[in-house]
């Protein structure tokens, strides 16, 4: 198992390019289930163990991948199992994004219900109403989703989502877009990844109107063919690099971004006292001497993200003031919490919200990952902490960050990866 040696009090500086965006790579790499007419090339894909996890969960159902240097060559013309294991389901919860597709396309798919998460329930019940919603049967067995479409193809319908999803939504149009008839969807989930998933489809041959809007309307197609495409950048990444810049009172520019996909983050640096500069793909922020507590809600977007909510946290713990991070999307997203107080933060937990009192010195020890983003504030903590902190099971960190610590050591930092054996 491997661990990051953090050495604290290192400022960070320089220039670095954020990598593809992993919430955008699955659904996508999930829509090349669609067809099987043609090879998809795909650009910009992050080299992620989630990334790896389902490109083996696509050859576990026949198809060909191949990946180099980023770019996902997938051929899905040889798919012809339709069950998603509880192997490969187990290790990540996006794999229900196959559902859609197989659904569509072969009119029947089997997947294992997604094991839990680290922060709360995360059910799938949306997800299953849109597929009924299209005219599928589905039944709970043994663990399994069995979805068969009536008559064999799904036809277009309505679907109203009560709260936005952004997986649930991704799952309706890539059933919807070779459904009979034309699906609408409302309150949808308008993330940049679901925007970009719409644009990928449509570049497919899909006819979809409503892209980026909570409001969605698709025409169902008769075939769609592979593409070629370039993935977005990943917009968490980009927020936490900068988020590591202000809590070592750095100074860095982010490259390869679309600042406009991230204003409401961008604002919130703003209010905690740092100085942001935008070009057409680029972000350069510099830090205050004194961080200002700055409370943040995060609810879906063009909100303040949910994914960003423990960075956050990590970064508050240095702002000058009590600052209160109010979660609307995981109202349990807070492991992280206790690591930060072993660290020396003093942050409080009141139902679905931190309060961080600040700023508080931090001395380094070991903590421990629970979660993606929860170890990536580990992370960020270690970076300002006095002394050595040693961040355990990175293998979550390794799920959505690509190279972390190379990018942050690039920015000055001082990061080991070492291996260990967790039982010694
Ligand atoms: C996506 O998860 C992201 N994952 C998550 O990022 C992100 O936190 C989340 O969206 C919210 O933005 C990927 O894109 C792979 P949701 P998803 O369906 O689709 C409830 C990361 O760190 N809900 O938008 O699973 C749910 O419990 C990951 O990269 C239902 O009730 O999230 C939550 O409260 C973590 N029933 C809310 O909706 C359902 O059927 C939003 O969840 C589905 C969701």
């Amino acid at each position: 198992m491997d661990k990051l040696v953090i050495k604290g009090g290192r400022r960070l500086s320089g220039s670095i390019t954020a990598s593809g965006s992993k919430n955008t790579s699955l659904p996508i790499i999930a829509a090349t289930l669609l067809t099987g007419d043609g090879a998809f090339t795909l650009h910009h894909i992050p080299d992620l163990k989630d990334i790896m996890t389902f490109t083996q969960l696509l050859h576990h159902l026949g198809a060909e991948t191949t990946f180099k240097g980023n770019t996902l060559h997938v051929s899905s013309g040889n798919v012809e199992s339709l069950q998603a294991p509880y192997e490969l389901v187990k290790k990540m919860r996006a794999s229900i994004y196959v559902l859609g597709p197989m659904l569509a396309r072969f009119g029947h798919a089997r997947v294992s219900l997604p094991g839990g998460c680290a922060f709360g329930p995360r059910p799938i019940d949306l997800h299953l109403m849109a597929m009924e919603k299209l005219g599928a049967t589905i039944t709970i067995q043994t663990g399994f989703i069995e979805a068969r479409a009536k008559g064999g193809k799904l036809r277009g319908g309505h679907i109203d989502f009560p709260i936005s999803s952004v997986g649930a939504t991704g799952n309706a149009l890539m059933a919807a877009v070779l459904a009979k008839g034309t699906t609408t969807i409302s309150n949808a989930a308008a993330e940049p990844e679901i925007e970009t998933l719409c644009k990928f489809l449509v570049a497919m041959g899909a006819t979809i109107r409503g892209t980026g809007t909570t409001e969605l309307e698709i025409d169902g197609s008769n075939s769609l063919k592979a593409i070629e495409f370039y993935n977005v950048f990943d917009r968490i990444e980009a927020g936490t690099l900068l988020a590591a810049a202000a809590i070592t009172g750095g100074e860095i520019t982010v490259n390869g971004v679309e600042p406009e996909q991230m204003k409401n983050v961008l604002k919130k640096f703003i209010h905690a006292g740092c100085s942001i500069e935008t070009t057409k793909n680029s972000i350069t922020l510099k830090s205050p001497d004194k961080l200002i507590a700055t409370d943040v809600t995060a609810k879906p977007y063009p909100a303040f993200p949910t994914d960003m909510q423990a960075q956050w946290i990590a970064l508050m713990t240095q702002a000058d003031g009590t600052s209160h991070i109010t979660d609307k999307v995981y109202h349990e997203r807070f492991n992280h919490i206790p690591e930060l107080n072993r660290l020396g933060a003093q942050i409080e937990i009141h139902k679905n919200q931190a309060i961080v009192h600040g700023p508080q010195r931090l001395s380094g020890t070991k903590v421990m990952s629970t979660d993606l983003r929860a170890s990536a504030s580990l992370v960020l903590a270690g970076l300002v902490a006095e002394g050595t902190t040693e961040v355990l099971r990175v293998y979550h960190l390794d799920r959505g960050y690509e190279k972390i610590e190379t990018k942050l050591n690039s920015l000055g930092a001082d990061i080991i990866r070492e291996k260990y054996n967790e039982f010694e």
